[in-house]
């Protein structure tokens, strides 16, 4: 992939990871990655904001043959896939110094093994001059890292925003084309990387929103040349505002709790309750995520393993708990064949969530008529509850 023109001072770089399909050994890429770099040419000075994971480094390598100089390397975040290749870059152009916060140089230092002297740090709101353009430092703590940061180029109105507005997609669409497709994949990596610090990232869309933005360029996916499309979303996102929906996680061993789940499913919608169910044993953890960005209510299935719940139902719940989400309420429901501990053990393990505990479901054995009323009960408390929000 060759670098491409933005205008006539900004061109993309970087790199499409078509075939990636996890990250952190842990976030599912069903639609791969880039890792877009962007270059800056100044009337005096040319910055390379952000750099490439090492694993695609040799594609930015062969993008800057004939660039010349490289001044600075802006760095607006230490995570490796967008600064593993600084210390290659620092090492072709023994000139150049990296710019970034004063939070992100330790963390440079630490996890790169950059040398000090080749830091230079930039406080909020302090610019960077290229000549006839620029970059403002706008410190974004927490999206995702303590350290991170956008930069404005001002003459321009460019955003660069690295993982804040991202999506995890690899696409040849320089800018978003298919709205729908960029909005399922940046609500995902939402979801996966931001969610936990959503009133965090409230005050740093507040502070990006000052800037009078004509395009933002992420780090990951697409630029948005509409850029209300990512702002709207993410207003959305972070609001206090939840919907009428029940996320319904399950485990199901013999069948019991899967009728169980079979019932409310339906009980929920004859009250137009919107219900997203993932059976734990086959689902995509980023779509669980996505799911929790709005919802009011979850409700996990569980059958016992163990007197506990099902370790599957186990990481569900630690994951939930770890990404924070918005949710009002949450209920368990599932089968036992002798004795249970599954409620307590899974309301001690999400201490995060600002929930209202809803009475349990719990059938010994395959449901009877009487579970079947009290999972109809249920669905009526959830609905009334939604109702009343
Ligand atoms: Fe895309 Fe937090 O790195």
């Amino acid at each position: 992939m060759h670098a491409r023109k933005i205008n006539d001072r900004v061109s993309w770089m970087g790199a499409i990871h078509w075939n990636r399909r996890l990250f952190d050994s842990l976030i599912p890429l069903p639609d791969g990655t880039s890792y877009n770099a962007y270059l800056v040419r100044g009337s005096e000075k040319t910055a390379l904001l952000d750099t490439a994971d090492p694993a695609m480094q040799h594609l930015l390598d062969a993008q800057l043959d004939g660039v010349g100089q490289i001044d600075y390397l802006v760095a607006h975040h230490a995570e490796q896939d967008h600064a593993g290749a600084i210390p290659a870059v620092l090492k072709r152009y023994p000139e150049a110094v990296v710019i970034t916060s004063p939070k992100a140089k330790g963390m440079l230092v630490d996890l790169l093994c950059l040398p000090e002297d080749r830091i230079r740090t930039l406080e909020d709101g302090e610019t960077l001059s290229l000549g006839d353009a620029t970059l403002e430092c706008i410190h974004t703590p927490w999206v995702h890292w303590p350290e991170t940061l956008c930069t404005y180029l001002r003459e321009d109105r460019i955003l660069f925003s690295c993982d804040f507005f991202g999506s995890h997609l690899a696409t040849t669409d320089l800018y978003v084309r298919d709205e729908a497709r960029v909005y399922e994949a940046a609500k995902r990596y939402y979801a996966e990387i931001m969610m936990p610090f959503r009133p965090t990232i409230r005050r740093n869309l507040a502070k990006v929103e000052a800037h009078d933005v004509a395009l933002i360029a992420p780090s990951h996916g697409p630029v948005y040349d509409r850029p209300a499309f990512i702002l709207d979303a993410y207003r959305d996102w972070v609001s206090e505002t939840v919907k009428n929906e029940v996320v319904l996680p399950y485990v199901s061993m013999h069948g019991s709790t899967r009728k169980m789940v079979e019932v409310l499913v339906g009980a929920l919608a004859a009250r137009d309750v919107t219900v997203h169910v993932f059976d734990l044993a086959v689902t995509d953890i980023g779509k669980l995520a996505i799911a929790l960005v709005d919802a009011a209510t979850l409700i996990v299935g569980t059958p016992t393993v163990h007197v506990g719940p099902h370790p599957a139902v186990f990481y569900a719940a630690h994951l939930a708990n770890a990404l924070r989400p918005k949710l009002r309420f949450a209920g368990v429901i599932g089968s036992y064949g002798w004795s249970s501990k599954a409620v307590e053990r899974l309301a001690a393990l999400i201490p995060n969530l600002k929930v209202d505990i809803l009475d349990p479901v719990l059938a010994r054995g395959y449901p009877r008529p009487a579970d079947i009323k009290a999972l109809e009960a249920l669905a009526e408390t959830v609905a009334a509850k939604h109702r009343s929000l």
